[in-house]
């Protein structure tokens, strides 16, 4: 088979790597990948935007790709399920109309309150004084949401009621552009996050092996919110009593509501979760594609090949399928950030140490970066995942500590205590 990627992260990194190790696979290509996709044996990277769906679509037909895998949101909100469906290639991710469950919070929410999945109390507003009087009347802690993507930043957690008035004003002055037309505000919860990944064809769901991440960019998860400074697999808070509450209370009510809305919905639908303090599950949000750091801790223990399983989902077979197979053992990713992330950061750095953490045993998924000449080089905010299996927590954290400490780049930044849960 010959796949093309649609991404740049670590998350696309680590779907190629994981696809290239299937025997079925003889081709990767990346839309337009990173520096870590343009050394891997396999792999090559266009010279794409990922929203260029005309010239997707042209190369696809051209060199015979089999399957095309959508990996970040703004390219499904934009369609480009639609639009390369209706040339007739497969496409694993969901169309424009069902990635609204992650494009708009108010039409996501709406839908959970349909199925009855149980989520924190909301309300939607279109105005800065009523938004306000709701906030007032409220109460803090609480959640101020701008409703469209805003590139992981449009959720602030207020602690004060002038925090959550300031967030009110600031996203319908046009701080996130037209993701914040609406704006939602929702109930505060308290808890901890699990991230479940299921993949649909639109008829049967099946989750992932549940993961944890680490959202904030200090140690103790304190600071400013980020793409996620750090993961594991599978969580242990999501036992298999949990697990099974997922499957029936979010999960399928999910896929049987989007179907009765006439979506069909085909890829990864993702539920972030709290579990309270009482061990209640709440739905935080959705999101329409795999998560990234989460995918680079779930697809190194996928045992089943992660191409059947696409293909399974883009051709309604998932049912049909055995029961998903995994490999013995945990695994932990390390994010190494460049300094000042996820405020402002400078690029072009020179990365050295890769080969010599690799030698070690982990895997480096590179995130923001790219190869200049023979050298790789910084190109983001999030630049390498140093990942690692074991038989349990510790030896997975202490082996990707052991690689992350053998790279430099100037600025780089991580945490030190990725795992405290689970140590
Ligand atoms: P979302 O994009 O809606 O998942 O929000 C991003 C992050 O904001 C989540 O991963 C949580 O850390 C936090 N968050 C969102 N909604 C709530 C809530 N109702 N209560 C507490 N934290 C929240
Ligand atoms: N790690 C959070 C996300 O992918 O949305």
């Amino acid at each position: 088979m010959k796949i093309l990627v649609v991404g740049n992260g670590g998350r696309e990194h680590a779907l190629a790597w994981k696809l290239l190790q299937s025997q079925q696979v003889e081709q990767v290509y990346c839309v337009p990948g990173n520096g870590g996709t343009a050394i891997m044996s396999g792999c090559q990277n266009l010279l794409l935007k990922v929203d260029d769906f005309e010239g997707i679509s042209k190369f696809s037909l051209k060199e015979g790709v089999d399957m095309v895998v959508v990996g970040p949101e703004v390219p499904l909100a934009k369609g480009i399920t639609d639009y390369l469906r209706s040339q007739d290639i497969m496409v694993f991710g969901p169309t424009q109309a069902g990635a609204q469950i992650e494009a708009s919070k108010a039409w996501s929410k709406a839908l959970m309150q349909e199925a009855g999945i149980p989520t924190a109390k909301a309300a939607v507003f279109t105005q800065t004084p009523e938004a306000k009087s709701y906030v007032q009347a409220q109460g803090a802690p609480i959640v101020v949401k701008a409703d469209g993507l805003a590139a992981g930043k449009g959720v602030i957690v207020a602690t004060t009621i002038e925090q959550a008035e300031s967030a009110i004003e600031s996203i319908f002055q046009g701080q996130f552009g037209s993701a914040g037309k609406f704006v939602v505000i929702e109930e505060y919860l308290a808890g901890q996050e699990v991230s479940v990944l299921a993949l649909t064809d639109g008829l049967t769901i099946r989750p992932l092996l549940p993961a944890q991440d680490h959202k904030r960019i200090g140690e103790g998860d304190t600071g400013d919110n980020t793409g996620g400074m750090g993961a594991y697999a599978p969580a242990p808070i999501a036992t298999p009593e949990l697990m099974a509450k997922v499957q029936t209370e979010v999960l399928e009510p999910a896929i049987a509501t989007l179907q009765g809305r006439g979506i069909d919905y085909r890829g990864v639908l993702y539920a972030g979760l709290m579990i309270t303090p009482q061990g209640e599950l709440k739905v935080l949000e959705f999101n329409c594609r795999f998560g990234d750091p989460e995918t680079q801790v779930v697809l190194p223990l996928l045992a089943t090949p992660l191409e059947e399983l696409m293909l399974a989902c883009i051709q309604q077979r998932l049912g049909e399928m055995p029961p998903i197979t995994w490999k013995q053992g945990v695994a932990a990713t390390v994010v190494a950030a460049s300094g000042g992330y996820p405020g402002n950061y400078e690029k072009e750095k020179l990365i050295s140490g890769i080969e010599q953490a690799e030698a070690l045993g982990v895997t480096v998924f590179h995130a923001g970066t790219k190869l200049l000449g023979q050298q790789i080089m910084t190109d983001g905010g999030r630049v390498l995942n140093v990942t690692a299996i074991g038989e349990n927590f510790q030896q997975a954290l202490d082996r990707a500590y052991a690689g992350i400490r053998c790279i430099e780049f100037e600025g780089m930044y991580y945490r030190r205590d990725i795992g405290y849960r689970v140590r």
